[in-house]
């Protein structure tokens, strides 16, 4: 059994919901006067969304995806699996993705990939954190909460086995085997 080890707080819960609305905001100037369709990919951009949408006053949908590019392990597999897919079209819709990190850029990629071939008006990308150090392809999201360096995150919907997801901050965690 590996066990966790969490570092100290790296975003407070303050300081993420002040990100959340300054996105927000940036969001609802970029779409002013247009409908949106937000997609939250589960499990770990869930409380981004959540805290996002609060502040966003354009018309916004949501849908929610499932995909994984990881098994239990701290890096990615590079395969991507669709385990649950969107639930309305989003075709001549906009669009943004809501992810909780770009590490590699594999998943990010790939979904990108799948939904343009859905024919969406506009796709853009809004992670909570960018991990550059991680990157294998070349993708960037178009708006991101806070840039972390080479260590794996938890909290604020990120885990590491499941674990972690429900911390209201963000941290980091060596995983002791
Ligand atoms: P990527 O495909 O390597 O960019 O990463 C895809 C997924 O890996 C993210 O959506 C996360 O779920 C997970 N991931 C990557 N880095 C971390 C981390 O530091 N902590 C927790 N999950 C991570
Ligand atoms: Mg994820």
């Amino acid at each position: 059994m590996a066990e966790y080890a969490l570092s100290d707080t790296i975003y407070t819960q303050e300081q993420i919901e002040n990100r959340a609305a300054e996105i927000a905001k940036r969001i609802n100037e970029d779409y002013a006067g247009e409908t949106v369709v937000f997609i939250g990919i589960l499990r770990g951009a869930v409380m981004w969304m959540a805290q996002l949408l609060k502040s966003i006053d354009v018309d916004a949908e949501i849908d929610f995806m499932d995909v994984s590019s990881y098994g239990a392990a701290t890096k990615s597999s590079g395969i991507v699996r669709i385990e649950k897919d969107l639930s309305y079209s989003i075709e001549g819709k906009h669009v943004i993705i809501v992810e909780d990190i770009v590490d590699s850029g594999v998943t990010l990629n790939y979904l990108k990939e799948y939904l343009l071939a859905m024919n969406p008006e506009s796709l853009r990308i809004c992670a909570l954190l960018d991990k550059p150090s991680g990157r294998r392809t070349e993708i960037e999201a178009d708006y991101v909460g806070f840039t972390v360096g080479p260590v794996f995150i938890v909290g604020y919907g990120l885990d590491v086995n499941q674990k972690y997801r429900q911390l209201p901050y963000i941290t980091s965690v060596d995983v002791i085997e």
